[in-house]
């Protein structure tokens, strides 16, 4: 079914998927918004609260629906599921969502969709990889949120340890949006000036250990927010009403999205994420960033723990 730019839809309306809700009402990308949920109640409830604030931000349309209402949208994002708990892994999520993956997105592939798809439920490389097998949509079209958040989460780390303006600094955390993550230090710079440069700069004359430190830290985050007020929420909302602004205005920006990888870095038939041009048609192409053998070691190990769970996924 042709597509409607200017429309979009959230599936689930969990913390995150409301939350994503009311930071898309603000960013007046759309002028339609529908939000699904198994419990429809919950949908139509978020709608109308958020639907609330349109007096203050501008005119949209946001309503609870179903699958036929979204099939001409231009962006469908997923973020149906169960959520990590305390003590709970991403990867320890993956049997609950999968089953839940397969009752949601061949509803959406009978629907001739012709938009991009972009999974946001944990954990979001290995659903991006299922949504991609159970659509049987183009790859490209295919996207998860992936490491955009912790990327995020880096430059913010970094910009305090630092004190400059995160949006100077160029860094990706890529790999699994979880445990095996990896900050591709080596092609870390601040406006162009190499990280450890920077930091000497700065007064911090210890680099490995700072960069260890911050590594550890952004890993962590999930878990840290997690314990204390169980979900987390604001973080990915903001990261995916960036994709969502990238793919809209046709950007091309490179964003470390999770997407289906064919050889790049010698890896093949996973999806993860990688600095990846984004434009309206989706996917682009991959950026061959440097990386040193230690981070590429690294990144196919984190591959390979991708790799063995989707090998034992009935799919
Ligand atoms: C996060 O990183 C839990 O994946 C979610 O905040």
């Amino acid at each position: 079914m042709k597509n409607n730019p200017k429309k979009a839809a959230v599936i689930g309306c969990g913390f995150v998927g409301a939350a994503t809700a009311f930071t898309l009402m603000q960013s007046k990308l759309f002028s339609e918004l529908v939000l699904l949920d198994a419990n429809h109640d919950k949908a139509v409830g978020e709608a109308e609260d958020i639907g609330h604030g349109i007096p203050f931000a501008g005119e949209m349309d946001i309503y609870a629906g179903d699958y036929d209402d979204i099939a001409d949208c231009s962006i469908i994002i997923v973020t149906a599921g169960a959520n990590q708990k305390p003590n709970e892994t991403r990867l320890d999520l993956v049997q609950k969502n999968v089953a839940i993956y397969k009752s949601i997105i061949p509803e959406i592939a009978k629907r001739n969709y012709e938009g991009i798809l972009l999974i946001v439920s944990n954990p979001v490389d290995i659903l991006t990889y299922v949504a991609q097998k159970l659509s049987g949509l183009p790859e490209r079209r295919v996207i998860g949120s992936g490491t955009v958040l912790d990327t995020a989460r880096l430059k913010y780390a970094l910009s305090q340890h630092l004190n400059v303006d995160s949006r100077n600094i160029h860094s990706f955390i890529i790999g699994e949006h979880g445990d095996s993550e990896i900050a591709a230090w080596s092609s870390t710079n601040i406006s162009g000036v190499p990280l450890d440069d920077f930091l000497e700069m700065r007064g911090h004359m210890h680099p490995d250990m700072d960069k260890q430190e911050i590594a550890e830290k952004v890993k962590n985050s999930a878990y840290d927010i997690i314990a204390k007020k169980h979900a987390t929420y604001y973080g990915i909302a903001m990261s995916v009403r960036r994709i969502c602004e990238c793919i809209v205005r046709d950007e091309k920006s490179i964003l470390p999205i999770s997407t289906v990888m064919h050889g790049d870095f010698g890896i093949e038939d996973v999806c993860l994420s990688m600095p990846t041009i984004l434009s309206a048609e989706g996917v682009e192409t991959h950026i061959p960033i440097e990386l040193s053998e230690k981070e590429h070691t690294s990144l196919k190990k984190s591959a390979d723990t991708l790799k063995n769970i989707i090998a034992g996924l009935d799919l």
